[in-house]
This record gives C-alpha cells, structure tokens and sequence, in this order.
C-alpha cells in the first residue's frame, strides 16, 4: 500500500517510537500510585516527556502540559472548562468538529458564537477577526493548519490581535504539531492542544494541553490523582488538575522517543522533504483539466496537503479507485471540517484528500500522479 493518509494519523512510525511502547508496556507500573521501581520508572518517564514536549513548544514550565489522549480530549477540555454563559468567543469556517462541536455545546447554554468565514482559496481576514471582538469577547480559538486545504493561520498576528484585545487565544495544533514550530510564548498562546498521533509521530490515544500560568480550567474530568486522596476535590495544581485517572505511560514513552527522533532530524528537514512531495504532486495533477485543487499554494508554508475535487464526482469513488486499483490510501468525504466544505461548495461532493509524510518517497508520489491521471482518463470514456 503506498500510504498518503498522513493527515488522518501517520501510519509509519520511527522504529524507536515502537520500541517505546514495547518497553513501556513491559516495565512501567502506575505513575504516582506507589514507590516501587515500576511505579516510578513511570512517573519518570512521563516527566520526562513532559520535559520534551514543554521544550519542544517551549512552554514555560513543563508543569503546564497535561496529557490527554488526543487533541479532541484537549479541546473539550479547554472549550467547556473556560466558557461560561454570556461569554462570547470566535472561531473560524476552517475549524474541525473537534472545536466546533464543543463551541455548538457551549451555545446551547448560552456562549454566543462568532464564525469567521473564509475566501474561495480557504483563507481567513485577519481584519475580519479583529473586527468580531466585543466587549464580551472571551476567546478566539482556532486552527493552525486546516485539515482540507492544508492553509496555515499565522498564529504570531492572532496571538498579537488576542494580547492587544487581552483575550485568551485556543489553538487547536492537530495538524501542525511536528510539522511546522510552535512557539506558545512568542506566538501568544494561552492554550494549545495537539495529539500525538499526526505530524508528533507518536501512538494514537497520546496527546496534550498546555495551558498557560495563570489561567485556570475547570476540569471536565474528577478522579484519582495519587495525591490528596481526602480533598473532595479534584487538585487545583496543574498538571494533575487535567489528569485524572492512570495515565498511557505506554503511549505516552512512545510520543517521547518520536520527540526524540523529531528532534535529531530535525521538523524542518521533514516539513522540507514532505512538501517537496506535495509540490511534486500538486504540479502532477493541476494541470489535467478536470481537477479542481482547494487551497492557497501561493504560500510556501503549508501542511503537505492536496485536495482535489474531479469534475462533479462524488470524492469518495475516486478516493475507492485509488485504494481499489492502485492501493493508495487518501481520505475523502467531508474530513470532520464542515464549515469549510460549505464556503468551499464542496459539502455533497466532499474531497479527495492527500496527505504525505517523509516517508513517502518521490517514487509514491509519481506512482500517485499516474494513478489519478488514469483514473480521470477512465471517467471521461
Ligand atoms: N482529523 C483527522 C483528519 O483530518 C482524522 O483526517
């Protein structure tokens, strides 16, 4: 199978990050619940990546992380924890159902809702934005990467338009975390969720919220923390106020040996060679007539993603052909992003969604273009 399904979660993973979790799942006992070797083997590994990923989007302290099990989990946690009724909060068409299903909750007891629409290539208006804040306005929470288009939101001019107004900022990194640096102190983040399972390399069922000092969520989750067992009360103190419950050390010993590898290569070696893939591929394609390529491709910083509609057929018989005839795995339909499907036209047809990884050769990606130049020729007979 030539794998280009990288959006929906990586499947080819670093071999050290399998070892990992083989080890994990041979050694580890429960973090915080004990003083054996096994039991603080855990705690240490999980502080450890803690560490990691603190440094790797250079978080202040790396108390300020807690692990979720993926970037939904983050989400949710951040979405009903902050908002309370008469708090107004905007957000944008490129979002998934991740943000706005928790943000549709939160209006139904009152949130008011603002939705920042985009232009035909899935661009937003940062003037637009601004221009949504309100007396009441609580939060933006956004994307960083849409997960159709592949178009980056600059976080540094949110981030200013968020300090200036002094609203919280929420950005939901499912797509970009691994791929292109995060920054939270620069960028003005308060709070930033990511998973594990995408661009980080990492297990599926990892993932975390950092959350900046200061600000306070009430948890959408009580229960055991190791610590405090006669306080009624889940701890206040981060990051055992996020983290109820045992902890996927195993999972989470794996997100740490893939920031490892991250790191030792190097996010910008691989976003280098993962869009030279998708370069190879958008030239490949764009030219045959009945394609239409969503997106902005006048930037050079973007997620390597490439979506494509083939005249009116519906995306899911071309995304079938392709793993039916030439074992290529893409995702079609609606992508969980609903919004962005309506202001692009797109919300009967869907699309057909690439997504590379470093691990896609160039070789994939000719096979790939072939592949859709076969399959466009095929329905025009
Ligand atoms: N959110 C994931 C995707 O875009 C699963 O495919």
């Amino acid at each position: 199978m030539i794998y280009m399904d990288n959006a929906a979660t990586t499947l080819k993973k670093p071999d050290e990050v399998i070892d990992a979790v083989v080890n994990a799942m041979k050694n580890l006992g429960n973090a915080g619940r004990g003083v054996t070797e096994a039991s603080l083997d855990a705690a240490r590994t999980i502080y450890d990546v803690r560490e990691k990923l603190a440094e790797f989007f250079h978080a202040e302290n790396p108390a300020r992380i807690a692990f979720t099990m993926n970037s939904t989990q983050s989400l949710n946690i951040a979405i009903r924890g902050l908002f309370c009724r008469k708090d107004h909060v905007i957000t944008t068409a490129l979002e998934h159902n991740s943000v706005l299903r928790p943000l549709y909750a939160c209006e139904e007891e009152g949130v008011e809702l603002s939705i920042v629409g985009c232009n035909d290539k899935g661009k937003i208006s940062y003037e637009e934005l601004e221009k949504s804040i309100k007396q009441n306005t609580k939060a933006i929470v956004c994307t960083h990467g849409s997960n159709l288009t592949g178009n980056i939101l600059d976080l540094y001019k949110i981030g200013e338009i968020a300090k200036k107004h002094g609203i919280l900022f929420i950005v939901d990194a499912s797509q970009t975390a691994g791929v292109i640096p995060i920054d939270v102190q620069k960028m003005k983040i308060d709070v930033l969720c990511f998973t594990g399972h995408k661009g980080l390399l990492g297990p599926q069922g990892t993932g975390g919220i950092y959350v900046k000092e200061g600000i306070i969520i009430r948890p959408l989750l009580c229960g055991g923390s190791g610590i405090d067992s006669f306080n009624r009360k889940q701890p206040k103190d981060m990051p055992v106020a996020l983290e109820a419950g045992t902890l996927n050390s195993h999972g989470i010993a794996g997100l740490g040996a893939a920031i490892s590898y991250l790191n030792r290569v190097g996010i910008d070696v691989i976003r280098e060679k993962e869009l030279l893939l998708m370069w190879q591929f958008y030239e490949g394609i764009k030219g045959i007539p009945e394609i239409k390529i969503y997106g902005d491709f006048e930037t050079s910083m973007r997620c390597p993603i490439v979506s494509f509609n083939v005249g009116d057929i519906d995306s899911s018989k071309i995304s079938d052909d392709l793993s039916f005839y030439y074992e290529i795995a893409t995702r079609a339909g609606a992508h969980c992003a609903p919004k962005i499907h309506e202001a692009l036209g797109t919300k009967e047809q869907g699309a057909v969604r690439f997504s590379f990884s470093h691990y896609n050769t160039k070789e994939e990606v000719e096979k790939a273009i072939k592949a859709v130049k076969e399959i466009v020729e095929g329905y025009r007979e």
